[in-house]
């Protein structure tokens, strides 16, 4: 297989940004992240570079739930990023990393009034799932400029599971509450407005962009017909996706930026009184997914029925294969070189039947000892591990430079407990 640039093989071992793997597990331990801020950074200036060069009236909002590792966050941060939050301790990570309100949009669905009103006095951006919610907000005060977030009816996703519009998704609304929403915000006297989208994650297919700017541009267009109203950004969400097996090819992001600034401006020349908003999208896995090799230790191979390749990173650090059925490549990083030989399963520590992280997947022989590197593990890795089955979260790692940087240190067992009180009853 084609390894991505920052990773290679030497002496039948694998680097990661120049940095031996083996090294990092001994002095890091496993299951660890380790990402690579070079990856980090290229994959944010070739989307960057392919919108922008076509519209510079152009923003990119980092969707932290993909990743939200401080590192990350400072990185990006630094290459010029705005930020995607998805809840209130996400807008405290996008501030604790130097964000600052104005580069934050908070697109939150279900939100409590506790959520609406933290949202509201930080003075990061608003985008609504639903119209009456903003009768809620403004109960805490009005908003310089609030979005409301389309669902334009269709919706595409690597898997039913990440699909995120249509008609039957939970996000978003109608172009008829749309309008009805609008209609109320321009009431209530606010003058400043966004729209956004988000309808499905790890698309690889770049007319699906062009085809959903453009309906997106059309509701747009009418609510600016029906109220007279102009929008300050229109945001086409995220989605972007990233080959993770070897029959998928990598999405042309030059030809889809081309796709979405021609739907784009073709909307805004047909109808002038959309104004000349901001194109903002929201990548999270361009960015972040092949950045990041999950290294796991085997801890026993078991042959029964079928062979079971057991290691320390189970569905409670990368949950995705059990979830959603998702592929990641596997290698075994000590012996790069060591022929693929049969088919196994390899599965977790986790009391779950659902546990696996590859089924039925050709891999040379692996024994215990050897150290697994589970690839494009950088986006929804370590933000969706659990502690299920009292397992600590990992850590991660970032290569800078050449240097290895410990991140996240790997939680320790006192610390699970540190939030638990028995009562003195029990004691
Ligand atoms: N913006 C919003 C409002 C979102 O909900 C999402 C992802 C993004 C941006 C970033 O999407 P991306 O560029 O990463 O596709 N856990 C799943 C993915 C769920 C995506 C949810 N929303 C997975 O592991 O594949």
């Amino acid at each position: 297989m084609v390894l991505q640039e920052h990773l290679t093989e030497r002496n039948g071992s694998l680097f990661i940004e120049g940095v031996n793997s083996l090294e990092l597990v001994r002095e890091f331990g496993t299951p660890l992240f380790v990402t690579s801020s070079a990856r980090v950074v290229s994959n944010y200036r070739r989307i960057h570079r392919a919108f922008s060069s076509k519209r510079t009236r152009f923003r990119i909002h980092y969707a932290l739930k993909a990743n939200s590792n401080l590192a990350v966050l400072r990185l990006l941060k630094r290459e010029g990023a705005s930020a995607d939050c998805s809840s209130i301790p996400e807008i405290y990570f996008a501030t604790f990393a130097g964000y600052r309100p104005e580069e934050i949009l908070y697109s939150g669905n279900y939100n409590s009034d506790e959520e609406l009103k933290f949202a509201l006095e930080s003075g990061v951006t608003i985008n609504l799932d639903d119209g009456p919610l903003l009768n809620r907000l403004v109960r805490f005060g009005k908003p310089e400029i609030i979005s409301f977030r389309i669902n334009p009816g269709v919706g595409k996703g690597g898997f039913a599971g990440i699909t995120t519009a249509g008609p039957a998704a939970k996000f978003g609304m109608r172009e008829r509450e749309a309008i009805a929403a609008y209609r109320t915000a321009a009431k209530l006297g606010i003058k400043r407005f966004g729209m956004h989208m988000m309808t499905g994650s790890n698309i690889l297919d770049c007319n699906y962009f062009g085809m959903i700017t453009g309906r997106l541009m059309k509701v747009a267009s009418d609510v600016s017909r029906e109220l007279g109203i102009s929008f300050d950004f229109i945001d086409i969400g995220g989605g972007f996706g990233i080959p993770y097996g070897p029959s998928e090819n990598e999405l042309d992001i030059t030809h889809t930026a081309e796709l979405v600034v021609n739907a784009f401006e073709e909307a805004l020349s047909s109808n002038s009184g959309i104004g000349n908003p901001e194109l903002v999208i929201e990548p999270g896995r361009y960015i972040v997914g092949d950045s990041t090799v999950l290294l796991s230790s085997v801890t026993h191979v078991k042959r029964s029925y079928s062979t079971f390749v057991g290691c320390d990173a189970g569905m409670n650090v990368l949950l995705r294969p059990a979830l959603y059925g998702a592929y990641h490549e596997v290698l075994i990083a000590n012996a790069m070189t060591r022929r693929a030989k049969s088919r196994v399963n390899i599965t977790g520590q986790i009391c779950e039947n659902t546990d696996i992280i590859a089924r039925n997947r050709m891999l040379a022989s692996a024994r215990s000892g050897d150290i697994l590197a589970i690839l494009n593990a950088g986006a929804y890795g370590f933000s969706m591990g659990s502690r299920y089955n009292g397992r600590p979260l990992a850590a991660e790692v970032m290569i800078i430079g050449g240097r290895a940087e410990l991140t996240r240190e790997r939680e320790g067992f006192a610390e699970m407990l540190s939030r638990q009180r028995v009562p003195p009853s029990l004691l």
